[in-house]
C-alpha cells in the first residue's frame, strides 16, 4: 500500500519548467512509496475527476519541454463554493491525502479554498510573471527573461539596419521584472515598468536626445502592466520626430524549453513539496530565498506584493545613459 496519495496539477497560465516539476514530484513520490495522481486541466479536471495515476515512465523525457503535460486552465467554477465542494468530493474518491499545485498567485487562491476545506495542499510557484513575493525567482521566469532578450536581439538588428526606434511590451501582469530583468541583460535602452512609473514624456525626450547624439536606434521594453506598445508609440510619434515600430511579443516568452536554472528550481521545488508531506506539514508553499528551499504558510503567500529591486531598476537607467 502505498505511503502518500497525492495529487498533482498545473493551473493558471502555463510556464516552462511546469514539466520538471511534475516530474520531480512523481520520482520523489516513487522513492517514498507514494502513489501520484496527475490531475489533468487544473480545478476544472479535478472537479470533473480527470485523474489518472502517474508512473515513473509518465514522466520519462518531459524535463525539457516547455508547457505542461498535464494541461492547464484558469477554471471560474472553482471560483465558488459548489465548486469547490465537488473538487472535494473527488479527491475523496481518489482517497488523496494531499493536492501539489503548481501555479501562479490565482492557483495559490484556489488551493487556500481548498485548505478552508480541510484539504492539505502544497504550493509550487509556476509563474513567468515572478510577482509572487515570498519567493526570490517563480518557475518560469528565467526561461522567460531568455526567450525574451532573444527576440530583442533580432528586433534590434533590423531596427539598426533603419536607424528606427522599437518598442517592446512584455508580460508580467501589474509586475515589471521580465521587462526590467530583460532590460538589464539584453539591448534596451529604457524600460518602462509599473513599480517605477516614468512619465512617458521623460522617455520620449530621452528618445529625442538619444537621436541628437548620435545612437539612432533605441530600444524600449514596456511591461504590460505600464501600458500598450501601441499606446507609447502613438504618443512618440505624435509627440516627437522619432520614427518608432511597436512590438508585442505575447505568448511567445512563455513557450519553449525551460532553461537549466528554471529545470533545477522546478526540481528541487518539486521535490521538497513532497518531502514535507511525509514531514507531516499542512498547506505549505515552496520558494526559494539567497538560494535556500523555504517554506511558508499557503495562506502567506499569495497577495503579497513583489519586492520589484528599485536599486536594479537605477542601475540599467545609469547603464544605459549616454555619456559625452
Ligand atoms: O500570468 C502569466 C501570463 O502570461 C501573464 O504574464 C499574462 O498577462 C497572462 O498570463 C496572459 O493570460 P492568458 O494566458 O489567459 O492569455
Amino acid at each position: 500500500m502505498a505511503v502518500h496519495r497525492i495529487g498533482v496539477l498545473t493551473s493558471g497560465g502555463d510556464t516552462p519548467g511546469m514539466n520538471a516539476a511534475v516530474r520531480a514530484v512523481v520520482r520523489r513520490g516513487l522513492s517514498m512509496d507514494d502513489m501520484v495522481l496527475g490531475v489533468y486541466h487544473g480545478y476544472e479536471g479535478l472537479m470533473n475527476g480527470n485523474v489518472k495515476q502517474l508512473h515513473s515512465t509518465d514522466v520519462h523525457g518531459i524535463i525539457q519541454r516547455g508547457g505542461t503535460i498535464l494541461r492547464t486552465a484558469r477554471s471560474d467554477d472553482f471560483r465558488f463554493p459548489e465548486g469547490q465542494e465537488k473538487a472535494v468530493k473527488i479527491m475523496k474518491a481518489y482517497e488523496m491525502d494531499a493536492l501539489i499545485v503548481v501555479g501562479g498567485d490565482g492557483s495559490f487562491r484556489g488551493a487556500q479554498d481548498l485548505a478552508k476545506h480541510g484539504v492539505n495542499v502544497m504550493g509550487i510557484p509556476g509563474t513567468i510573471d515572478n510577482d509572487m513575493g515570498y519567493t526570490d525567482f517563480t518557475i518560469g521566469f528565467d526561461t522567460a527573461v531568455n526567450n525574451v532578450i532573444g527576440e530583442l536581439e533580432k528586433i534590434k538588428d533590423t531596427m539598426r539596419s533603419h536607424d528606427r526606434v522599437a518598442v517592446v511590451e512584455v508580460m508580467g501582469r501589474a509586475c515589471g521584472d521580465i521587462a526590467l530583468w530583460s532590460g538589464m541583460v539584453g539591448p534596451t535602452d529604457i524600460v518602462l515598468a509599473p513599480e517605477c512609473p516614468k512619465p512617458w514624456e521623460e522617455a520620449a525626450a530621452q528618445l529625442v536626445q538619444n537621436k541628437l547624439l548620435g545612437r539612432y536606434t533605441s530600444l524600449v521594453v514596456i511591461a504590460e502592466g505600464a501600458g500598450k506598445a501601441e499606446d507609447f508609440a502613438k504618443f512618440v510619434r505624435e509627440t516627437t520626430d522619432v520614427d518608432i515600430k511597436p512590438v508585442v511579443l505575447s505568448y511567445i516568452q512563455r513557450g519553449g524549453s525551460p532553461s537549466a536554472s528554471d529545470r533545477m528550481l522546478a526540481t528541487r521545488l518539486g521535490a521538497r513539496a513532497v518531502e514535507l508531506i511525509h514531514e507531516g506539514k499542512k498547506n505549505r508553499a515552496v520558494g526559494i530565498r539567497d538560494n535556500h528551499i523555504i517554506d511558508v504558510d499557503i495562506c502567506e503567500a499569495s497577495g503579497h506584493s513583489d519586492s520589484f529591486d528599485e536599486n536594479l531598476y537605477n542601475l540599467h537607467g545609469a547603464l544605459n545613459k549616454i555619456y559625452i
